[in-house]
């Protein structure tokens, strides 16, 4: 599915932004890095997230990935600039597309193939409906990396799965299918990989027939943003200081020269 929307100029050609009958669909369009996300690219995710608060003619938020992919999470690329010190942790483009999913009250449809990586995983726990393909493989590999929880997901992933898979996923960087994905609560359904992106389309075509206001109304009661937007807040303080920490400049390092991070040695 791609839609087009001449009333906005792109950012980058690495998001593609749509409206099309009251559906904001955001496709994450980076195949060649199995949609990693940029700078560039959160930039233009958060801007479809503003459109989408202010835009009466957006009823509905799809988020999706061209080719085989949701996303392949951060672009570590980006990751290890800060590391380095050429960019300071602070205002990060993604902390505007965690306020952006923070404050959203209408609702957010997202389908998952492929690999859903870090940020990949952590947004559907901010989505209202979530469709994906059996054989997605979603992880939250942060102390991987060196990292620590975003999203609100410290708090959002444990309440939706539990402790244990939470801290397993977060500290171990269990990937898990998409089948069990659906069976812990993460998403509505697993289907086959070619049926989610329609799966996803029709759910957006139904709500996108439902009274915009009580959908909103609904929404905001099940999702408390102040709340959220803290957590976020706390994570990102947490994120940031940690990213340029040794043991993350080992782990990107480490991701650069395709051989397995070595912690060791560091205190
Ligand atoms: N940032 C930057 N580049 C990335 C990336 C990322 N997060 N994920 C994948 N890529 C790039 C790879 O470097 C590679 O680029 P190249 O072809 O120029 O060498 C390309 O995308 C394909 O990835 P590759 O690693 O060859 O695919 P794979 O199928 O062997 O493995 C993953 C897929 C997702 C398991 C692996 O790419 C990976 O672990 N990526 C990092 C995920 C991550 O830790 N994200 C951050 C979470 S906070």
């Amino acid at each position: 599915m791609t839609m087009t929307d001449t009333q906005t100029a792109p950012l980058t050609d690495d998001v593609i932004v749509g409206l099309d009958g009251g559906i904001l669909s955001v496709s994450l369009n980076r195949p060649s890095k199995k949609n990693a996300i940029t700078d560039a690219m959160y930039e233009a995710v958060a801007g479809a997230l503003q459109r989408a608060r202010t835009d009466k003619a957006v009823r509905v938020v799809l988020i999706r990935g061209e080719g085989e992919n949701l996303s392949a999470g951060n672009d570590i690329g980006d990751f290890t600039a800060i590391a380095m010190g050429m960019k300071p942790p602070e205002d990060l483009a993604v902390h505007r597309v965690l306020k952006g999913l923070a404050d959203l009250d209408k609702p957010l449809v997202i389908a998952v193939k492929g690999f859903a990586v870090g940020i990949g995983t952590t947004m559907l726990l901010n989505a209202d409906l979530v469709f994906v393909a059996e054989d997605a493989k979603l992880s939250t590999p942060f102390v991987n990396l060196a990292l620590a929880p975003e999203a609100a997901s410290s708090l959002l992933m444990p309440m939706r799965i539990g402790h244990a898979r939470a801290f397993s996923m977060f500290a171990l960087g269990e990937v898990i299918d998409g089948r069990t994905a659906a069976a812990w609560g993460l998403a509505n359904a697993a289907l086959p990989a070619d049926q989610v992106d329609a799966a996803a389309l029709k759910a957006c075509q139904a709500l996108v027939q439902r009274p915009i206001n009580a959908l909103r109304a609904t929404k905001r009661l099940m999702r408390d943003a102040e709340v959220l937007w803290a957590i976020m807040q706390r994570e990102n303080a947490a994120f940031g200081a940690q990213l340029t920490t040794p043991e993350a400049r080992e782990a990107f390092m480490a991701f650069a020269e395709r051989r397995p991070p070595d912690f060791t040695k560091l205190d």
